[in-house]
Parts: structure tokens; sequence; C-alpha cells
């Protein structure tokens, strides 16, 4: 049995979409970032491969690299369960929190649920999903923590 923990941020700029969880959200401005800045997969991602003493995101996916542009977070997270089946391990539970102050993910959270599930291999009720505004602290910004069980 492994556990792992994983954290992302990203600023919140126009002229982006917004996607958490491998969903594109309806808001006016979406993640910077080199990639599409999907930061509750890129914290599942780091949690996966922290479960699995593997460094982080970065290593695996240099964010200075021309192939890793625009490139869907998706692919960064099947990589790490990748890595978890060659060990053996699958990933048995998630508990994440998305930090948002805007918009809200409540009318999001079936769709983000489904495609958690669906590229985690793992049925929803075992995916747990909190969505917390900063209180103001961070407005521009998206951030997002994962916990993974892996067995
Ligand atoms: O951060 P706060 O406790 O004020 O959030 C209240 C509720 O609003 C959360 O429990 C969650 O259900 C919802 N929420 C949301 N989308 C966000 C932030 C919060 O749906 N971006
Ligand atoms: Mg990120």
């Amino acid at each position: 049995m492994r556990i792992g923990y994983g954290e992302d941020a990203h600023r919140l700029v126009e002229g982006r979409p917004l996607w958490i969880g491998g969903v594109a959200v309806p808001s006016d401005r979406g993640a910077e970032a080199h990639s599409d800045g999907d930061a509750l997969l890129h914290a599942l991602t780091d949690a996966v491969l922290s479960a699995l003493g593997l460094g982080d995101i970065g290593m695996h996916f240099p964010n200075d690299a021309a192939v890793n542009r625009g490139r869907a977070s998706s692919e960064f997270l099947s990589h790490a369960l990748e890595l978890a089946r060659e060990r053996d391990l699958a990933v048995r539970q998630v508990s994440a929190v998305v930090i948002l102050d805007r918009p809200k993910l409540g009318p999001a959270r079936e769709a983000i649920l489904a495609r958690l599930s669906d590229l985690l291999g793992l049925s929803p009720d075992m995916i747990g999903l909190t969505f917390k505004t900063s209180e103001g602290l961070a407005p521009d910004h998206v951030q997002a923590r994962a916990m993974v069980w892996l067995d």
C-alpha cells in the first residue's frame, strides 16, 4: 500500500480555458501555463508520482520542453498511472481539494467526477472532491491539493 500527496497552483489570466480535472469549465479566465494548466490533474499526478517515490511532474514532463506545450494534462496523469501499473499498483481512493474564488465549480461537479473516474479507472464514490474559495486571499489563482491511496 502507498499514499501520496500533491499540490499545484496556477495564475488565472484572460483568454485561456479553465481546465479542472480534465473538464473545460466555463470561465472568463483560465490558468496561465505551459501545458493546459489543469491544476487538479497536476496535483493528482504529483500525488501518484510521490506515492511511487518517482519524483515530480516536472522531472517527467519538463515545462521548458516544446513537446509539452499546450499538452493535455490527462497525459501526465496517464503516464503516472502507467508507472503505478508497472509496479502492480492502482489508485484505490482519491481525496482532492480545488481552491478557486470564481467561478463556482458545483455545477461542474458531476462532469469532473465522471472524467476523473474515467481517467483513474476508479468508481466515483472513491473520489472525494472538495471545492473551496480562498476567501479572497488568492482571487487570481487556481490551486489544487490531492491525496491518493494506491494498492
Ligand atoms: O470557500 P467556501 O467555504 O466559502 O465555499 C463554500 C462552498 O462553495 C464550498 O463548500 C463549495 O461547495 C462551493 N464552492 C464551489 N466552487 C468554488 C468554491 C466553492 O462550488 N470555486
Ligand atoms: Mg500545474
